[in-house]
């Protein structure tokens, strides 16, 4: 089976993990702040404060931009469900604003009719691995005030308009899955330009301890260990080269996949980079699930990112939050997410896109 997913991990990162493990420090300690440093210079920003995933990034970086109760924060529901979850952890109530089509993103102009007076900040998702379309998005912050937090949970270096995402809001907040494009086991980092919110991303990062012992709020434990930083610092070396083998098995998909009739490939904005976290197809005619067991079936692993909306989600029903959204309803019903990772080979690859054409043969183009 070629799988969906596969973390790439090689002899260095086992040697610095042992390393670790051997030097008694094994918490959050010195490789924890060398890997803070390197990622933000990495982003091109001044401070980053890693964590114990990408959602404890999201609920610190909220809380630290002082989201609470009462407030709204308009973000997209075409996402992983910890996108809504981690403005609900604040109290804070998400409001969706539907996706474009061709991108998957938030649409800014959507952005602009869910706004009210309670609106504190917005939350664009860079979905895939495509930066969201930040220029409206900072301009309709700019004139009604609100904070940008972005989920670049997807995206570590992918480009908008040659600026790094985690660099193109007040902060951002990425997670280091395994499946990501690259990974700590477990754990996130917040990256932004401020001192003043990264410090306090810190202090809730850690009990809220102030310094040792002396508790000025209420915090939580969301810190990285040693262990993940070790890991991250060999797969931040290796980040740019997993992302040039993604596009190119893109390139290569893409390149197929437009001669196939039924299946649209993934579109690229033009001025960025898009780093293919997913590479992810668009099945029309109500095929989607048909295609993705045919699939299955003869050896080829696929993903639905993701099948609901996340108001769709019995969680949010039962809290009573819904959204008006039917780009982002018609996109759950059609996407397929195809293998894409680095640990393909050519011969995944042409199996991939053989599979799929015996798929268009059988069904796709019948009507
Ligand atoms: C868009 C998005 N946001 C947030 C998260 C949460 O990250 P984590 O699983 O590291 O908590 C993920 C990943 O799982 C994600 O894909």
């Amino acid at each position: 089976m070629i799988s969906i997913a596969q973390p790439n991990i090689t002899e260095d990162e086992i040697e610095e993990v042992v390393k670790v493990l051997k030097s008694g420090f094994i918490a959050q300690g010195p490789k924890v702040a060398e890997f803070e440093d390197k990622f933000a210079e990495y982003v091109g920003v001044e401070h980053a404060v890693a964590t114990s995933s990408g959602t404890t990034a999201l609920h610190l970086a909220l809380l630290s931009l002082g989201i609470e109760k009462d407030d709204e924060v308009i973000t997209t529901p075409f996402s992983f469900a910890a996108t809504g979850n981690s403005i609900l952890f604040t109290g804070a109530s998400p409001v969706f604003a539907d996706i474009e089509s061709k991108t998957y993103n938030i649409d800014p102009q959507k952005i602009e009719e869910v706004i009210t007076d309670k609106t504190k900040a917005i939350m664009p998702v860079h979905l895939y691995g495509q930066p969201a379309d930040m220029d409206p998005i900072k301009k309709i912050a700019e004139e009604h005030n609100l904070w940008i937090i972005e989920d670049a949970a997807q995206a570590h270096g992918a480009l908008y308009h040659d600026q790094m995402t985690g660099s193109l809001g007040d902060m951002a907040c990425f997670s280091f899955y395994p499946t990501k494009n690259m990974t700590t086991g477990e754990g996130g980092i917040i990256t932004t330009e401020s001192e003043e919110l990264a410090d306090a991303a810190r202090i809730l990062r850690s009990h809220g301890e102030s310094e040792r012992y002396t508790h000025i709020r209420l915090g939580y434990n969301f810190r990285m260990t040693d262990i993940a930083a070790a890991i991250g610092l060999v797969q931040l070396e290796r980040l740019d080269d997993f992302n040039k083998n993604r596009i190119e098995n893109a390139e290569y998909l893409t390149t197929h996949i437009d001669t196939i009739e039924g299946i649209e490939s993934p579109f690229v904005m033009d001025q960025v980079k898009h780093v293919f976290h997913q590479y992810t197809i668009r099945v029309k005619d109500g095929k989607r699930d048909r295609l993705k067991d045919y699939l299955g079936e003869n050896g080829v692993g696929t993903g639905v990112h993701y099948p609901k909306t996340i108001y769709q989600q019995k969680l949010y029903q039962d809290l009573d939050i819904s959204g008006d959204c039917p780009q982002s309803e018609k996109a759950a019903g059609e996407v397929l997410s195809l293998p894409v990772h680095p640990g393909l080979t050519p011969e995944d690859l042409e199996t991939i896109v053989n599979v799929l054409m015996e798929a268009s043969e059988s069904f796709l183009m019948e009507r």
